[in-house]
């Protein structure tokens, strides 16, 4: 096999580095973020058919969605008991429910009667009990099985074995995840190095603000991928070239499960042509929405974009929520820092665009996914949590610029919009395909391949 030592994984030639660039913003490093990760990996050419075949699609659902871990919501989107919600993967469908003993549970979502779904799926939502909508058979929150219409017609019913089946379930950093192996690790070894990295990014006090799902022409890795690299964002983005450090960022393969990228703003990219003036860069920025009250920041003599957009992000954090962003490096305010947790979420988490990215397949179908895009923002201090946002949910030909929630994002909107178009036409491509397969590069597509040889491992098993 064709592996590269670690000697010769290469970087872009002429452009500072991350590591460089939050250095130069002066001030406290946080350490997490000077950790680098780069384990050989093969160079091997990885064939479509994991993209485009039902085959693929079918061991995808068999040997993997069925043993890992999986998120579903944040835990205060089921706080009490009775609220539930409804998370579906492929054919499968589990609701997660609190129970009357305020801890969570998650069951199988199929009625032991004659199959139907308890609750539909997608929803969520408050119920006293668990009752099926076809006959009425019914179950407590802990799974137990209340009461069954006519029971004199099922003299044969033995009532503790018709509990509902259960699904594993589990929280961390108020993220909840379920598993449907039963003998699947523990959600805390799953993580690897999260909870470690996490320490400084306790999640408890933010809330979803923002819930958009939309409706992708493409297989679910083919979504995802175009968030593990930003090799394409010269071209596809070029509203990005002044205050996105693409070629540069840092990619880290921690372990089986975790990859990261960490992404300099407010600076420019390797492929910018010009160079601009550092004000011009922080209108630029703050066009992405970043400005937290709407107005543009005047730099001061010899003042950088990235150290006023740390100011401003400070300030921001400070009045309108109360938070003490004392603890916290620049880069933590300002830089994408992106958590890619197996097989199907990135967890964003610096303080100015906390969020996570979900991508699922529809169905059983290899060629359709949903893109889920799950904001956060800090719960105002001495004020009650604000209710989670609903789904807001976009079918594939509507522009994110016409969702009223993006409107303080026009730049999210945008580059949303660009990766849509282009994520059909590679799907497209890849079904056209003589070749039948694609060629990866070493540094900057190196967590597509780490994510290839963890599905892989899953898929032979
Ligand atoms: S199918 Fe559920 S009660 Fe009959
Ligand atoms: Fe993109």
């Amino acid at each position: 096999m064709n592996i590269q030592a670690k000697s010769e994984i290469p970087s872009c030639p002429d452009a500072p580095s991350f590591q460089e660039i939050m250095r130069s913003t002066g001030g406290r490093v946080n350490d997490v973020l000077t950790r680098r990760s780069n384990p050989p990996q093969s160079r091997e050419d990885i064939p479509f058919h994991q993209y485009i075949s039902q085959d693929y699609f079918d061991l995808e659902m068999e040997k993997m969605w069925r043993k890992v871990w999986q998120y579903v919501c944040r835990d205060d989107q089921v706080a009490e008991p009775g609220d539930y919600l409804v998370y579906d993967i492929g054919r499968r469908s589990v609701v997660v429910v609190r129970g009357d003993d305020g801890k969570l549970k998650a069951y199988h979502n199929s009625c032991l009667h004659r199959g139907t779904k308890l609750k539909p799926s997608g929803t969520s939502g408050w119920s006293e009990k668990l009752q099926c909508p076809y006959h009425g058979w019914t179950w407590n929150l802990d799974g137990t099985l209340n009461e069954v219409p006519c029971s004199w017609d099922f003299p044969h019913l033995d009532y503790e074995a018709n509990r509902l089946p259960e699904v594993q379930v589990d929280v961390w950093n108020s993220l909840v995840f379920i598993n449907m192996d039963k003998e699947a690790p523990p959600l805390l070894e799953y993580l690897g190095v999260l909870p470690e990295h996490f320490e400084n990014w306790p999640w408890d006090d933010w809330y979803l603000f923002m819930h958009l799902e939309k409706e992708l022409f493409c297989n679910w890795k083919t979504a995802q991928e175009a968030f593990m690299e930003a090799y394409h964002t010269p071209l596809v983005h070029p509203e990005l070239t002044q205050v996105v450090g693409d070629w540069n960022m840092q990619h880290d393969v921690f372990d089986d499960h975790v990859t990261r990228d960490l992404c300099a703003l407010a600076v420019p990219s390797p492929a910018a042509k010009k160079s601009i003036s550092e004000q011009e860069r922080i209108d630029r920025v703050l066009l992405g929405g970043r400005s937290t009250d709407g107005k543009t920041v005047q730099l001061v003599d010899g003042q950088t974009a990235r150290d006023a957009m740390a100011k401003q992000v400070r300030a921001g954090l400070e009045t309108q929520y109360g938070m003490d962003t004392e603890g916290y490096s620049d880069a933590e305010l300002i830089d994408s820092i992106k958590y890619n947790l197996f097989p199907n979420i990135f967890i964003y988490t610096g303080l100015a665009m906390r969020s996570i990215h979900r991508i699922k397949p529809i169905g059983n179908d290899p060629n359709r996914c949903t893109f889920e895009v799950l904001m956060m923002r800090p719960v105002p201090k001495g004020q009650p949590r604000p209710d989670p946002a609903q789904p807001v949910r976009i079918p594939e030909e509507m522009s994110y610029k016409d969702v009223p929630e993006l409107a303080a994002f026009p730049l999210s909107a945008i580059t949303f919009d660009q990766d849509t178009g282009n994520l059909r036409a590679q799907h497209e491509g890849m079904m056209a395909s003589e070749k039948g397969a694609e060629t990866l590069s070493v540094y900057q597509e190196c967590r597509i391949r780490a994510f290839h040889d963890t599905l892989e491992k899953y898929v032979n098993k």
